[in-house]
């Protein structure tokens, strides 16, 4: 069972829901973020564990790992989730956390990935699946697919193309990795 964390506004969280993975909580460090509306309407367990409700980043942590493990779930899907874990979570899910990027790692890791490729000029970019360690962006990468950056690319036309590839390919592997053990 697929435990999903998100920060923001939940479009890959929708592509796992819509294609009937078994996903049975959604966490959130941000109360507001609507990527906690769409697990509810989803009929899904959704929780926020706001990092100011907690002592420290491990008792967050802790606390959060503790909420997905208690619902049965195994693998741990980043979906738009923008904090780092430590490794009191990591621990909990070794090996079974993984995370969708909007740029070929290792280029561009980070928050701003898009506006970086494109503030680069490089010719083509991309999307990354891979697992979470404690860096940023760091893990070992599942797979990569190549998104061609056209003439008159803004941001926000580079950042569409970028995340229908996601919507499809984030899916495709967590079928393959949760479903396959
Ligand atoms: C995605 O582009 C993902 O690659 C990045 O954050 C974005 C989240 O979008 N880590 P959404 O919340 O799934 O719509």
């Amino acid at each position: 069972m697929i435990g999903v964390l998100v920060s923001g506004e939940g479009s890959n969280l929708q592509a796992l829901l819509d294609d009937g993975l078994p996903i049975v909580a959604v966490a959130s460090n941000r109360g507001e973020a609507r990527a906690l509306a769409r697990a509810e309407t989803a009929g899904i367990a959704a929780e926020c564990f706001p990092l100011g409700a907690y002592e420290s980043r491990e008792a967050r942590d802790a606390a959060m790992a503790d909420w997905l493990a208690t619902r049965g779930v195994e693998w741990v899907v980043l979906a738009g989730y923008m904090h780092l874990l430590r490794p009191v979570f990591l621990e909990r899910f070794t090996g079974r956390v993984i995370n969708v990027h909007p740029a070929l790692l290792p280029e561009f890791p980070g928050a701003h990935a898009i506006e970086e490729a494109l503030a680069a000029g490089v010719p083509e970019t991309g999307a990354t699946v891979h697992y979470v360690d404690e860096g940023v962006d760091s893990g070992p990468v599942i797979v990569q697919e190549r998104v061609v950056v056209e003439p008159g690319d803004t941001v926000e036309t580079l950042r569409a193309r970028i995340q229908a590839v996601e919507h499809e390919l984030l899916p495709r592997v967590v079928r393959d990795l949760c479903l396959a053990r």
